[in-house]
């Protein structure tokens, strides 16, 4: 006999025996009329009956809140998700989901095209990670947080750049019920939706996205406090909040048309740190964007903050730096 069964044998004879014990107390109590002894008969008769209900639950389900859980193995999991393809779950819609998908062997796009069933609250990246559990998982994108932060899942949806975690399904849907998912026009394709953002990062990489202190101390090993007045926070603060999605560069026509423009994503960052009082390198910042292929690049088609899903608004950020390389020149150090 197992270790384990031979263990819950001894746990049920103890949670019947002992008040089967107490039961016959109560027994004797009622016998010689005593009224203590018969509040203990009492709470003996209550035992037994949890004791006798534990068992049951305790046999019927086993020990472990794990084992309570339905087993799934290979074949159940087949046909559960066999039956989730064919029924319509209430509320949901049947929806058309193509998407151009990149062939890295071929290096050709090919068109496939899913049906599923979706509510209004599925998003762009629920859709596509069903279509990769129920239909073809070689299907590939990339995803990581699923609320907007990572900046991840940028995807044209539509002809529209978007964060498929951020986007509802339903409000994207054609009439025909569609909706077309292909991966981001301004990066290269490395394998269906997913992109490469080398240059993306080498271009943010390349303006210095970072505080400078002249003084090497306070840079590398300060434990000094910056204190900073709400006014020169807010200053800087709407374009901090860039998750470098890389949208703004897709939906960017001078990006599309010229590669050594560093972009809407990496100007605006440009701007944040210029902005920031704690900032020693506002000088060189400017001298470094004016050129062609930095500020005086952007042709303020303002597509870029259309496009970014934080409202960093990296169109007017571009503007001010104009500004602030033509009016400020050479007057912050
Ligand atoms: S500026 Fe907006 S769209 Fe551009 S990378 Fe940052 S968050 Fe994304
Ligand atoms: S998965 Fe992180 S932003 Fe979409």
């Amino acid at each position: 006999m197992k270790r384990d069964s031979r263990f819950m044998i001894l746990l049920y004879a103890g949670m019947v025996l002992v008040p089967l014990l107490l039961f016959a107390y109560l027994v004797a109590a009622i016998a010689y009329h005593s009224a203590e002894t018969l509040m203990l008969g009492i709470a003996a008769l209550w035992m037994i009956i949890f004791g006798i209900v534990g068992s049951i639950e305790i046999y019927a389900h086993g020990r472990n809140p794990e084992e309570r859980l339905p087993m799934l193995k290979g074949n159940d999991i087949k046909k559960g998700l066999e039956s989730e393809r064919g029924r319509r779950p209430k509320g949901a819609e049947e929806v058309t989901v193509r998407i151009k998908r990149f062939n890295p062997q071929t290096k050709r796009f090919d068109n496939e095209s899913y049906s599923v069933y979706e509510d209004r609250l599925a998003t762009v990246l629920d859709t596509l990670l069903k279509i990769k559990s129920q239909h073809d998982n070689t299907l590939s994108m990339r995803y990581s947080c699923r609320m907007g932060i990572c900046g991840s899942c940028g995807m044209v949806a539509n002809g529209k750049p978007i964060l498929a975690c951020e986007t509802n399904l339903l409000s994207q849907l054609d009439e025909d019920k569609s909706i077309t998912v292909e991966p981001m026009h301004g990066h290269p394709v490395l394998k269906d939706l997913v992109t490469d953002f080398d240059d993306f990062f080498a271009k943010h990489e390349s303006v210095e996205p970072h505080l400078y202190r002249k003084d090497k101390v306070e840079q590398y090993s300060t434990d000094k406090e910056y204190r900073q007045t709400k006014r020169e926070v807010n200053q800087f603060l709407p374009y901090s909040y860039c998750i470098m999605c890389g949208l703004c560069m897709d939906a960017c026509p001078v990006v599309n048309s010229n590669t050594e423009f560093v972009g809407p994503q990496a100007l605006s960052q440009v701007y944040r740190y210029y902005k920031d009082s704690r900032d020693q390198n506002g000088k060189r910042r400017l001298l470094d964007s004016d050129n062609l292929h930095g500020a005086w690049g952007c042709e303020f088609s303002g597509s870029c903050s259309k496009a970014c899903p934080k409202g960093v608004d990296p169109a007017s950020a571009i503007q001010l730096l104009k500004a602030s390389i033509i009016a400020d020149f050479g007057e912050k150090e």
